[in-house]
């Protein structure tokens, strides 16, 4: 039986509401395989907090964070507080101070869940975008100058790495070759002359190493075309931090729902936790109604096993998931159901137990 120590950071909005409901699904799951046993310590970080304290996380948050075997995070943002301050106090640091270098973003049309997408079945829409998560658009170099004058300017530079870009690139690389040997490289080297030519160029020296995986250099705007047209064509897609954010609403939205998107910040090495939280924000105007729903939580809670190195664990979870949504009995709003967020979180619990008996 192993034991686990995770930090859990429930956020702002709905992120208070899905989160209790990802860990009754990771308790059950430690029951029911008696294979671990998780110590759970809760952080009351985010917008709440900064308005009692004028910033999102403790001063020591980093350094108490470290020790932690992974992070279970909700989301965080309200419109109390400018949304540059709430990810860039909280997410951000995590996600930079601890390299989680790799934004790992599976879109997968679950079974019994209806794609906007015209006669799309579950399995068409099977693919993973790996998202570059520390630097690229997102570093925050730059400032604003002339502050309300008529000459005002803002600059915001982006900045990548050889180490960055290599690390990411290869990553996703040698997940194409664990799966259809096929990655799709997002770029925008026609305009981006600098940096993403550079992209282009790493993409094809780290390629080099995996000679039995084709590699498609698409431009970011034929490839949010090609999501909607063929996404049966994507297997792994590498992308820039801003690339990625953008093509993974997209991914989610075509799959069913925000609610079911699951995303893993993941420092691959080891060397400091990862952190596991859907890709939706804290959907502000459905917050408090008890309708948010779960699925996404409870997929980063499998991601997270998975992680951990409880592999066996993480796939009962995903049966369980894919049980539930091919029964069509228990959806929330978003998914065209009348059912409420812990509804959906009893029908999970109840398909593992029977799984397992
Ligand atoms: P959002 O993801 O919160 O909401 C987008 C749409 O999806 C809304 O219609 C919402 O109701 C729906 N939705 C999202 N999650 C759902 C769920 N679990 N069940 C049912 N419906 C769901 O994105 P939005 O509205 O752009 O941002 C709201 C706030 O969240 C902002 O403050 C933003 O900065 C923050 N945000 C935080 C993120 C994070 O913590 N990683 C990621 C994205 C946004
Ligand atoms: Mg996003």
């Amino acid at each position: 039986m192993e034991n686990y120590h995770i930090a859990v950071i429930p956020g702002d909005g709905i992120g208070q509401e899905v989160t209790p409901e990802g860990i009754r699904v990771l308790d059950a799951v430690g029951e029911i395989t008696g294979a671990f046993r998780i110590e759970y310590e809760h952080f009351p970080w985010g917008c709440e907090y900064y308005l009692n304290h004028g910033r999102m996380m403790a001063d020591d948050g980093m350094e108490i964070l470290r020790d932690f075997d992974a992070i279970y995070f909700g989301a965080v943002g309200f419109p109390s507080v400018p949304d540059h301050i709430s990810l860039r106090g909280l997410r951000l640091p995590i996600c930079q101070g601890f390299e989680q270098y790799v934004c790992y973003r599976p879109s997968v049309l679950l079974p019994g869940v209806k794609s906007p997408l015209a006669d799309k079945q579950s399995g068409d829409i099977d693919f993973m975008v790996i998202r570059e998560n520390t630097e690229g658009e997102y570093t925050g170099a730059g400032g604003r100058a002339h502050k309300g004058l008529p000459s005002e300017v803002a600059v915001e530079t982006s900045i990548f790495s050889r180490v960055g870009v290599e690390r990411v690139v290869r990553y996703a690389y040698k997940l194409a070759q664990r799966r259809e040997k096929r990655l799709v490289s997002a770029t925008k080297s026609n305009a981006q002359q600098h940096t993403l030519t550079f992209w282009d160029e790493i993409v094809d020296e780290v390629g080099e190493e995996f000679p039995e995986v084709s590699t498609e250099r698409i431009l970011i705007d034929a490839l949010t075309a090609r999501f909607v047209l063929q996404p049966e064509s994507l297997d792994v897609v590498v992308a820039s931090n801003l690339f990625g954010d953008i093509l993974t609403d997209l991914g989610a939205a075509i799959c069913g729902s925000m609610g079911i998107a699951p995303s893993g910040n993941i420092n691959p090495e080891k060397d400091y936790p990862s952190m596991f939280e859907p890709v939706h924000g804290s959907a502000p105007e459905i917050a408090g109604k008890g309708i948010a729903n779960p699925i996404a939580m409870i997929w980063c809670g499998g991601m997270m096993l998975e992680h951990l190195g409880q592999p066996e664990a993480a796939d009962l979870l995903d049966r369980a998931l894919r049980e539930v949504t091919a029964s069509r009995g228990v959806f929330t709003p978003d998914l065209g159901g009348k059912s409420k967020t812990t509804d959906v979180t009893d029908a999970v619990i109840a398909s593992l137990r029977k799984l397992a008996d």
